[in-house]
């Protein structure tokens, strides 16, 4: 079925009527009021001032040196990062604790045998100076290194070598999982638990304000919140799946005096997604594992569905461990790649978009909302909106006006625009129309195909390079 993408819209009355046929709680403002509205709101945090409310989400290219250092395109990233103009960079990109955790061979990561320090040193440094280069203040920037551990999706040098947590029925089958692999030992845990503390404390000597202890996307630490089929200390009652996520954070708060923490998390999940006859997402057969005993955030009669009381227990635990900064995310670009990211247009192993994917904007809409609802005292960094196109400011105002959320995170479109929040921010808000990222999800297929990550349609650097004409290609092909 074909949707309409927000961009076709060519006024905000005519994307305000859609999006509130899509749900009728949802709204967007119709005037834009630049960096004196919601948008330019500061935040006040921990004894720092947060500039303004656009949050730049951790992207990795897939373009680091074998070895674990930043590369030139990797250095240009996070320039671009740092002349965004948003004052809240999460992350940076997923930055693997150890070699056998990365998602890929050129995952930046914490290897012993180079001067890892000094790569991440230059990548802080020179995201501080782009952004001082364009007229911003980097004392009111606040920026946090994402550490990771890829588990199930682990691949560190181009081939799948999964770690799991627990034997998960549905994913070791569509993902080729031996079922006598063995599960990582509660000894092998506590050993990635020790680099993630010595990652931590390699961010705080830079200087990064803080660190985010991953917890989304189908990853190791997202995959320990949801085993309850793993035996022990680490699997089982919540309080066990929450424990090498509550040691990691208490290790590191104690190593690492002065460096606050975040937690970016997939605050709810659905049952595993596959292309269907006619190419459109659905899931797999889902009523044959019912009651669905696996997963974090999933009703367990119909996971096709959320279920938010853990995930909700999970915040609480958040708020105890003295963690003030939340990055919510939905599911995982693995198994259900629509609910994640959005997008008109699949990436080569998805599968067309089951609904109008304004509809899985909304369910991001909505979880933020929940969260911050619920837990008013932390503050809340929001997913899934450069499926609006054009007319994200307009719901971003909007959400944050009502204090639904408390920062607007950009995936995507950073890629694509990197001075989208600085031409937001400006009087009126103008946009540079042929720059807005379309949902292409070549930013994906890149990497799905063994090419280094970004924009290839709209980044003149990535149109250039060779990987572009192979995409075009392979794209033809599908069609
Ligand atoms: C190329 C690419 C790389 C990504 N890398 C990461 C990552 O390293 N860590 C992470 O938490 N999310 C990662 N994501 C997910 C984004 O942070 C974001 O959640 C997602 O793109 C949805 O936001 P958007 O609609 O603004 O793009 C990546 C996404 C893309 C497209
Ligand atoms: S390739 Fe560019 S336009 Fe396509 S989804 Fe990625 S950032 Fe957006």
């Amino acid at each position: 079925m074909k949707h309409t993408p927000p961009g076709r819209h060519r006024t905000v009355e005519e994307f305000r009527a859609h999006l509130r046929a899509v749900d009728s709680a949802l709204d967007c403002d119709l005037a834009l009021e630049g960096r004196r509205g919601p948008l330019g709101w500061p935040v006040e945090f921990r004894g720092r001032r947060i500039k303004n409310r656009f949050c730049v989400h951790p992207m990795e290219g897939w373009d680091g040196e074998r070895s674990g250092l930043p590369s030139d395109l990797t250095f240009r990233r996070w320039r671009n990062f740092g002349r965004s103009g948003a004052k809240l960079i999460w992350g940076g990109e997923a930055f693997a604790v150890q070699a056998d955790g990365r998602a890929n061979a050129r995952q930046l990561f914490l290897n012993p045998e180079v001067d890892v320090a000094t790569g991440l040193a230059r990548l802080y440094h020179e995201l501080r100076d782009a952004h001082r280069g364009t007229g911003g203040n980097p004392d009111d920037l606040y920026v946090g290194l994402q550490l990771t551990h890829s588990g199930r999706f682990a691949r560190p040098d181009g081939e799948a070598k999964p770690k799991i947590a627990y034997h998960h029925p549905v994913l070791d089958a569509k993902f080729g999982v031996d079922p006598e692999l063995p599960v990582l030992t509660d000894g092998e845990l506590e050993r990635i638990g020790e680099n993630y503390v010595e990652a931590a404390d390699v961010a705080r000597r830079i200087g990064f304000d803080f660190v985010d202890v991953k917890c989304c996307h189908g990853y190791l630490m997202h995959e320990l919140l949801g085993a309850r089929a793993r035996e022990g200390k680490y699997g089982g009652p919540f309080e066990n799946r929450t424990r090498f996520f509550r040691d990691v954070v208490e290790a590191i708060r104690a190593a690492c005096p002065g460096l606050e923490i975040g937690v970016r998390v997939s605050i709810a999940d659905v049952f595993p997604h596959a292309p269907g006859e006619d190419g459109v997402g659905a899931p797999l057969d889902w009523r044959e594992h019912v009651p669905y005993d696996h997963g974090f955030g999933v009703d367990r009669d119909d996971p096709r569905r959320f279920d938010f009381e853990e995930p909700m227990r999970f915040l609480a635990l958040v708020r105890d461990l003295g963690i003030g900064l939340v990055n919510v995310s939905l599911g995982s670009p693995y198994y259900c790649p629509h609910l994640q990211r959005p997008a008109a247009y699949p990436p080569s192993d998805g599968y067309l978009p089951p609904q109008d994917p304004l509809i899985e904007v909304a369910q991001h809409l909505h979880a933020v909302r929940r969260c911050k609802r619920e837990f008013p005292e932390l503050l809340f960094v929001g997913t899934g909106y450069s499926y609006l196109q054009e007319w994200l400011p307009h719901v971003a105002q909007h959400e944050l006006r009502a204090g639904h959320v408390d920062f607007v995170g950009l995936g995507r479109m950073i890629l694509a625009y990197p001075e989208f929040p600085r031409d937001a921010l400006r009087r009126g808000g103008e946009l540079n129309r042929k720059r807005i990222c379309r949902t292409f999800s070549d930013c994906t297929t890149g990497p799905r195909n063994g090419m280094v990550s970004g924009c290839y349609p709209l980044d003149p650097r990535y149109k250039r390079r060779p990987e572009a004409e192979r995409l075009r290609k392979l794209k033809g092909k599908k069609a």
